[in-house]
């Protein structure tokens, strides 16, 4: 039996769809048998109180129960991450904490505006937050910059794009709404269509423009992403990999730099990734004194 149930709640992950999540539950309302009563607030417990597993480079790879980490309350301006290693998960502070305050992380992306973080922390959470970033509406304006119509259009292109199959089509797709865009590179739409560019490029091969366009995104993300960010360090070391692939030492000692400074912090001197970017680090340092 509990191993059906597990296997249900793992289902309901995968499908991440509220509308499913909701004819699951009226599916279990309609049995009204004591058992699926303990399953529906089961399953809500799980849902509310799980974690979404990432590997090193911050991809989802799964979800966790560390019911400890359940008692970590939400901010969209945390003082802790948690990062992966294998299963393993790591709570790291990312900023000096005076004694006594609350320890806090996202549970969700910061890269949205006030009304979207609300609206997804109010859905998959139920609550509704109030750290200084919601009540001020910290950075709305950089992530919807330019035009509000095009960043509309911008926005249902990029879910029309989640579509497609074929990562050609994906990076043809990116590079026509790229170069009919008028929006700066610091809305969060056109970004997120730089970063599906990059990844196609990546996927496809084709370095050199994966370079150009994950180049866009390094500043934007600075600006959203804090000081100590997981996800920032991780794109500064996609884009540090790829100027080391070039044959740009220089350019990507001073990025992989960066990136080894965040992830000191965020991921800790003896996370595997670090042993990664050392490797890249020591490569660049050799190539450069190889050249003089
Ligand atoms: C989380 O927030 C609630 C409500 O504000 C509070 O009662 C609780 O003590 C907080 N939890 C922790 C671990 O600080
Ligand atoms: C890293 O690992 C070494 C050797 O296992 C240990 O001595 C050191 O304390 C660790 N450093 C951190 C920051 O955990
Ligand atoms: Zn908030």
């Amino acid at each position: 039996m509990l191993r059906s149930v597990q296997h249900t709640l793992c289902k309901v992950f995968c499908w991440r769809s509220i509308i499913k999540k909701m004819s699951l539950f009226i599916f279990l309302l309609t049995v009204k048998h004591p058992l699926i009563l303990d399953i529906l607030c089961l399953f809500l417990q799980v849902t509310c109180n799980s974690f979404t597993i990432s590997d090193g480079e911050m991809q989802d790879v799964g979800v966790g129960l560390y019911p400890s980490m359940s008692l970590l309350n939400h901010s969209c301006d945390p003082n802790c991450v948690i990062v992966f290693e294998g299963k393993c998960l790591h709570l790291r502070t990312v900023k000096e904490i005076p004694k006594g305050e609350e320890l806090t992380i996202s549970y969700i992306d910061v890269m949205m505006p006030t009304r979207q973080r609300q609206n997804q922390l109010k859905r998959q959470y139920c609550f509704t937050c109030d750290c200084h970033r919601c009540l001020t509406g910290d950075k709305d304006k950089d992530m919807l910059a330019g035009d509000e119509q095009a960043s509309k259009s911008m926005e249902m292109a990029l879910a029309s794009l989640k579509e497609l199959q074929s990562q050609n089509k994906v990076l043809a797709m990116c590079k026509a709404l790229l170069t009919s865009s008028q929006l700066p590179d610091r809305n969060i739409h056109q970004l997120k269509v730089l970063d599906s560019a990059m990844d196609a490029c990546i996927k496809l091969g084709l370095w050199e423009e994966a370079l150009l366009f994950g180049l866009r995104t390094l500043q934007p993300y600075s600006l959203y992403y804090s000081d100590y960010h997981p996800v920032k360090a991780i794109q500064m070391m996609k884009v540090g990999k790829l100027q080391h692939y070039h044959g740009i030492f220089h350019d990507a000692m001073v990025t992989l730099k960066q990136a080894f400074n965040v992830m000191k912090i965020t991921h800790g001197e003896n996370h595997t990734i670090m042993k990664d970017l050392t490797e890249l680090l020591e490569d660049c340092t050799s190539a450069i004194s190889a050249s003089r």
